[in-house]
């Protein structure tokens, strides 16, 4: 709601997020589409709560999440929010299961379920792969 956002460099401010609002309901499908540079990824690092909106709230299921503290916020997105960015971000010293298996063992799921529930991920996301368990690092057992 009323979502603004500047960045200032040099000097220079730019307001990119210019008080957005938008609903976005359950099972809805949403595409945020525009030129390079116009904010789509800001928009998407505000909404996904990375980075805090200048003024502006954002609600999810009717609860303001930047009026959580970091701990909270880290916990928010770790359960519910799933991110897939376009740069990498995973993390080099750890295998691909070993990645995708990281949110569950944030949260504390027990090892065996987490990495099968990423093996199912893995399958399915790259199915001509023949899946991870092709390769002996990447297993449960
Ligand atoms: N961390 C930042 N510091 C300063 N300016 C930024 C920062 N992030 C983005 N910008 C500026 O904000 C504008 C929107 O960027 P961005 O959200 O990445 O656009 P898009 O994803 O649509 O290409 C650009 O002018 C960009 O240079
Ligand atoms: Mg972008």
């Amino acid at each position: 709601m009323d979502v603004q956002k500047s960045f200032v460099t040099n000097g220079n401010r730019v307001d990119v997020l210019r008080g957005i609002d938008l609903d976005i309901f359950e099972g809805e499908m949403v595409a945020i589409v525009g030129a390079s540079g116009v904010g789509k990824t800001t928009l998407l690092h505000v909404m996904g709560t990375l980075e805090r909106p200048d003024d502006g709230e954002v609600l999810y299921r009717g609860e303001r999440v930047f009026t959580y503290d970091e701990q909270m916020l880290a916990s928010f997105r770790n359960q519910t929010i799933g991110f897939v960015f376009q740069a990498h971000h995973l993390l080099p010293e750890f295998n691909a299961l070993e990645n995708t298996m990281m949110p569950g063992l944030i949260k504390g799921v027990n090892r065996k379920e987490t990495c099968e529930r990423a093996e199912a991920i893995l399958t399915r996301s790259y199915p001509d792969s023949g899946g991870p368990r092709q390769s002996p690092e990447t297993s449960c057992w």
